[in-house]
């Protein structure tokens, strides 16, 4: 890395019209944090730039359905969104909106500029889709049908959400409007289509070799397979890069910037990753930066690296790189580490459903918990979609914080501090190998060789991995502190030089954790540096950590009074203290509610109507079982005999599989004793017991109940 190149990394624009999950977090938000945070401790140059995407049709849609303005919309969840990553740690340098003036003409800046250079817009008019009632065309999510590649019934005008294919409305078949539900008509309209075509050659290259305009990425930078996979497939696809229409006919957008173009706006896609260049232009103006300098260099000067989801890969790495290869001087994506999707406790995300926890909620129900902000940024990190789906489940979440954040981290760091200041009057002690720089060298190898590991994978994207190797060098402190037993040693001799070695070199180990997990669980390193009292790990330290540990510099030293012990993490399964547990609980209440009503509505629904004279035609009695048997060779039949008052009845019940012949005999039950008899497996039987079934297929016998006599007739 080098100190004069500068950073721009961005999250996905995430649409104002809704609030965001905990997919959502893990998937474009968290990950970039972590190699920002990473990045500003090594002293970069960064601007974390992101912003709510505030046009297209999900967002008219929605205010339509709610009779209220898009405004409303977008101004809500705007401020929701915003403040909700604050609290989270999201640590944005700028947060923009594309509802924005600076916005609009950055978008329609570019867009004239594509028109102007010729070759890369191409005006044309065809047939579009019309809703004759609401007098509207028809695009994106205005329309549905189904999918012509899959069947999906409900694909929308520009994807079907089942098989992810990118569709055109006049693909769909049995299109309908989304306003009306109608069939609309076809209707001539003008548009401005990007000539994706004439870019197939060199982005088809481009992400074939993991190229930099001619320079190959360093070996740690290669683009992750399944990001690759996707864009060649798409590349490959004979429609992928067909010229794509860039302007749609709506009111709500950013206004098609040439004469004559009333009523048209920039397509969302169009304008929203432009938002990236606006969001860093507001942060520029702001902040007296020249925001050039974050777009306009070369690869050896500029780093630009793109957080999404899986669902934005097309347009991130083929549709947006064409557009800036055609204005001509902004820079490429120098990766795009896209992550895969995270499910919840088995299924997607739901909203509508009530499956999973949006970001804003688990903030409000975990409100008493301690560290909510970090537990659940560490949960998400070390079961972080990467390059498979992965599920989030409550269990886990557990697991995470009791195993990894308080028995291991936590324990160590406690006991260090503690036996600081029970031995040393809180002070670093002063041993030998303080001194010694070769000597401090050879005992901090492990803990270079860790804090290597975790800024590699940090660097690779790898952030699972890092985590992991975070942990390691947690494990190698307690670890060494417990081979090393100063307590031991003190009985014997309470000058023994292992005493004060042991707590040097486990106080150095705790000084390099709190700086190495701020990426993180930025909040537990500030707790950690105050309880070394020692100032929040600033941009740079992080080149400082890894210099003193090859020349054999303490990191904190010799004499530096620590802070008193106090607990980072306490367990969640605690014996005594049931309330995080309990918090815990009622997450997983809530979803057993979920299932539990979604069985109920399983249920089969109320047969057609039926007569009194047809229900008088069954005869139901009651009766007792007095034996039961197997019937041989079958696993769902019993043979019974049941005593209904006037005579004894053989029947075949195929109850086998949910009661033992001995469960059976005694049993009160209701016969229907008039069915015709029928014989099953050579028996003939002359009845049938009615049974009840539950949600789950549970059977049960319907009873007359035990004070009944045999003989009486149901009616
Ligand atoms: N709003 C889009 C989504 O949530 C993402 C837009 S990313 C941007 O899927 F690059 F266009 F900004
Ligand atoms: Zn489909």
């Amino acid at each position: 890395m080098d100190k004069n190149k500068k950073y721009l990394i961005t999250s996905a624009l995430p649409y104002a019209n809704g609030a965001l999950h905990l997919g959502h977090l893990s998937g474009a938000y968290l990950p970039a944090d972590i190699y920002v945070r990473y990045l500003r401790l090594q002293g970069r140059d960064v601007a974390f730039i992101c912003g709510s995407d505030e046009h297209g049709a999900a967002i008219t849609i929605r205010a339509k359905k709610e009779g209220i303005s898009p405004k409303d919309i977008i101004d809500k969840y705007h401020s929701l969104n915003k403040s909700t990553f604050e609290k989270l740690g999201i640590s944005f340098d700028y947060y923009h909106r594309t509802s924005e003036k600076l916005h609009h003409e950055t978008a329609q800046g570019i867009f004239k500029k594509l028109l102007e250079k010729g070759g890369e817009l191409e005006e044309k008019t065809t047939e579009q889709y019309y809703d004759e009632e609401f007098k509207q065309f028809l695009a994106d999510r205005y329309i549905t049908g189904e999918c012509p590649k899959c069947g999906h019934s409900e694909a929308y005008g520009d994807q079907c959400e089942k098989c992810g294919s990118t569709l055109s409305p006049t693909e769909l078949v049995n299109p309908k409007s989304t306003l009306s539900g109608n069939t609309p008509i076809l209707k001539k309209t003008k548009h401005w289509y990007f000539r994706l075509d004439k870019h197939a050659d060199w982005l088809r290259d481009w992400i074939k070799n993991g190229m930099l305009d001619g320079k190959q990425h360093h070996d740690s930078k290669t683009w992750k397979k399944h990001v690759v996979g996707q864009c060649l497939s798409w590349l490959n696809d004979k429609e992928g890069l067909q010229p794509r229409s860039v302007t749609r006919d709506l009111d709500w957008g950013i206004s098609v910037p040439v004469e004559g173009a009333d009523g048209k706006v920039l397509y969302v896609w169009f304008d929203a990753p432009i938002g990236y260049i606006s969001s860093t232009r507001q942060w520029a103006l702001e902040n007296g930066k020249n925001w050039e300098e974050y777009w306009k260099q070369g690869p050896d000067k500029l780093e630009l690296v793109h957080f999404i989801g899986k669902d934005n890969i097309v347009f991130h790495c083929i549709i947006f790189p064409a557009m800036l290869k055609a204005h001509g001087e902004y820079a490429l994506p120098m990766n795009v580490p896209a992550n895969q999707f995270l499910n919840f406790e088995g299924r997607k995300f739901s909203k509508s459903k009530g499956w999973g926890i949006e970001q804003h909620e688990y903030l409000e129900e975990f409100k008493d918990f301690p560290n909510k902000e970090d537990a659940l940024r560490w949960a998400l990190i070390r079961n972080m979609p990467e390059n498979r789906d992965s599920d989030f489940k409550w269990d886990e979440f557990v697991d995470h914080y009791d195993k990894d954040l308080a028995d291991n981290l936590g324990n160590f760091i406690n006991r260090v501090v503690v036996l600081t200041n029970s031995y040393f009057e809180g002070k670093v002690p002063a041993a030998a190998i303080a001194d010694d720089e070769a000597a401090f060298i050879e005992k901090l190898k492990p803990v270079k060789k860790l804090a290597n590991s975790v800024i590699d994978e940090i660097e690779k994207f790898n952030f699972r991995a890092a985590a992991a190797a975070l942990m390691e060098l947690s494990s190698w402190g307690n670890q060494y502190l417990q081979d090393a037993a100063p307590w031991a040693a003190r009985k014997s001799d309470p000058d023994a030089e292992i005493i004060k070695e042991s707590l040097f070199v486990s106080l150095q180990t705790v000084a390099a954790l709190s700086i190495l997990c701020e990426p993180f669980i930025p909040f537990t390193s500030l707790r950690i540096r105050q309880l070394l009292n020692l100032p929040k790990a600033k941009n740079g330290i992080l080149e400082l950590v890894e210099a003193k540990l090859k020349l054999g510099k303490p990191l904190i030293p010799v004499g530096h009074k620590i802070g008193k012990p106090a607990i980072l993490f306490a367990k969640i399964h605690d014996r005594k203290d049931k309330s995080r547990l309990e918090i815990i609980e009622r997450q997983k209440a809530k979803l057993e509610a979920v299932l539990a009503a979604e069985k109920a509505n399983e249920r089969p629904p109320i047969k057609p109507e039926t007569t009194f004279d047809d229900f008088t035609k069954l005869d139901i009695r009651t009766g007792t079982v007095l034996t039961a048997e197997a019937v041989p060779k079958t696993k769902k039949l019993l043979k019974l005999t049941v005593d209904i008052g006037i005579e004894t009845r053989t029947v075949v019940s195929g109850i086998a599989e949910h009661f033992k012949p001995e469960e059976v005999v005694g049993k009160k039950v209701l016969l229907l004793a008039n069915l015709a008899p029928r014989k099953l497996r050579g028996v003939v039987s002359q009845g049938m017991v009615l049974m009840a079934e539950d949600a789950e297929g549970k059977l049960g016998f319907v009873s007359a109940g035990e004070a009944w006599g045999n003989g009486l007739t149901v009616r």
